[in-house]
């Protein structure tokens, strides 16, 4: 059987080029999440302020930065692959630095110098800020590594340069960490403690970017519903000791970023199945600024996988949810899930739950994974990878067709119906066409006439594939 292709939310992004003649040129590569993706924006801006340009042509480049992911072993694998390619570069450029950043800087240490002959840098999450002295000693010749994880960093004063960005949605951070130990995953291993970033910079950070013409923002964090933050400390676990109540919560944030402007879309991920309010909710209905769109990965139907993966819900408690969802914001909200197949102990009729949970739930879009343990999560260490790899990629084929066949019955149901969309740019099929979303997150195809990127157009739905819809400006 063929592997199938994983439906990572992953894919590599190349910073973009500046040009402002500084003397040094830096090339940065992302792989992974958001996060990460933001993080080089982070990274970026440090390096500025240290006389880099940023370099799109790794030929060019002084410094080579492998922002990286440990999520899955694949991840990790394709950056092993890349350091092998970047090793020949290094051949002909003695002088030229390599650094790993990141979740697998974070979780292989001081061993990645030891496993990869050709690093000569070493980064963790939470140590940006160093990195100007990590490169000063690695340009002596001596190789720098700081992957200590901070309970305080949230780099809330440092702006981001958005080299990614078509000018009309940007994603602002509003968290690091996660406390959640689900036993699948290593984040809380590689992004440590959860620890919410002070509302008052993040509505500064929205505010500066609508000012500068963009008209939508996404505010990231692992579990964005367990966001907390007050004047005294904003540590949430420290928080809860001292019986301190958070004086925003996300609910709060939500309102205080809508609040903004009316033209400014806000929307947000990853919202968890346990921690999501009817607050939340009632916020969401009360700004329709607030885009009616929810990604709430569920990972299995079996309330029996559910409590082994210690995700704190019941496939029952996540139905509820839905329902409650669809009740205060209606069927049209978008929704939209994780999904893991095979995971330790998977019985078929686990797996069957799974695919019945996906039909009463019938989710817009998945992204959607076989397991893959991981070293050191609470999974590897207690319980057994004894799914086989063949049930696995199987299980999660019928998983990723079950998932099409209803993103394309979900975007029939759209057919007729008039959408306000948030033009993105051109379509990626003809500058014919412009492309934009709507407010539950579907990607909107439709003539151009006289629109430009960061108008908000009615379009009215004529036609569909599963991934996307296409129609006529009314
Ligand atoms: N914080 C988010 C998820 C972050 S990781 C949340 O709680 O939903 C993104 C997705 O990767 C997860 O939702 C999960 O479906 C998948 N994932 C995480 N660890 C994995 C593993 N070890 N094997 C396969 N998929 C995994
Ligand atoms: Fe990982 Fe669970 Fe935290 Fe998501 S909530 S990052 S899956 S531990
Ligand atoms: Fe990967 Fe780290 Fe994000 S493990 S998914 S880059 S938080």
């Amino acid at each position: 059987m063929d592997a199938p292709a994983e439906t990572a939310p992953q894919g590599i992004h190349i910073t973009p080029g500046t040009n402002t003649g500084r003397p040094r040129k830096l090339y940065i590569e992302s792989y992974g999440c958001q996060m990460n993706f933001s993080d080089s924006e982070i990274v970026a801006s440090i390096l500025q302020k240290e006389g880099f340009d940023t370099t799109t042509d790794e030929s060019q480049a002084d410094v080579i930065f492998l922002n990286t992911c440990s999520i899955r072993e694949k991840a990790e694998q394709t950056v092993r692959n890349r350091l092998t390619q970047i090793h020949n570069l290094k051949k002909k450029n003695p002088g030229l630095i390599v650094g790993v950043l990141g979740c697998m800087a974070e979780r292989l240490k001081t061993a990645l110098l030891e496993e990869e002959q050709i690093v000569d840098l070493v980064a963790g999450p939470d140590a940006y800020r160093d990195l100007p002295r990590l490169l000063g000693e690695a340009d002596q010749g001596t190789r720098a590594v700081n992957t200590f994880l901070s309970r305080e960093e949230t780099y809330a004063d440092i702006a981001p340069v958005r080299l990614h960005s078509n000018g009309v949605t940007a994603f602002i951070s509003i968290m690091r960490g996660c406390d959640n130990m689900c036993t699948f995953c290593v984040v809380p291993f590689t992004r440590g403690r959860e620890r919410s970033r002070d509302p008052h910079s993040i509505v500064a950070e929205a505010t500066d970017l609508f000012q500068k013409g963009y008209r939508e923002v996404t505010l990231l964090g692992q579990n964005v519903d367990s966001y907390a933050w007050s004047p005294e400390e904003n540590n949430k676990a420290f928080m809860q000791k001292k019986g301190i109540y958070p004086q925003v919560n996300f609910a709060g944030l939500l309102e205080m970023v809508a609040k903004i402007s009316p033209e400014l879309r806000v929307r947000f991920s990853t919202s968890h199945p346990k921690d999501i309010t009817d607050e939340v909710l009632f916020t969401m209905a009360r700004y329709p600024n607030i885009c009616k769109y929810i990604h709430l990965p569920v990972q299995s139907g079996s309330s029996r996988i559910l409590e082994l993966m210690n995700r704190g819900y019941t496939r029952e408690w996540y139905l509820k949810k839905i329902e409650r969802i669809r009740e205060i914001l209606g069927e049209d909200c978008g929704l939209s899930s994780d999904m893991i197949a095979g995971f330790c102990t998977e019985t078929e009729e686990d797996h069957q739950a799974t695919l019945s949970l996906m039909d009463e739930v019938m989710f817009d879009f998945s992204y959607m994974f076989y397991y893959s343990e991981r070293p050191g999560t609470p999974a590897a260490k207690k319980l057994k990878d004894d799914v086989p790899l063949e049930i696995k990629k199987h299980r999660l084929n019928q998983i990723i067709q079950k998932q099409n066949e209803h993103s394309r019955r979900r975007n029939e149901a759209d057919v007729g119906k008039i959408f306000e969309v948030l033009i993105e740019g051109e379509s990626r099929r003809s500058a014919d066409y412009l492309q934009g979303r709507n407010s539950a997150n579907k990607v909107v195809v439709f003539p151009r006439k006289n629109f430009t990127k960061g108008q908000y157009v009615q379009v009215r739905i004529t036609d569909c594939t599963s991934a996307t819809l296409f129609g006529e400006s009314v």
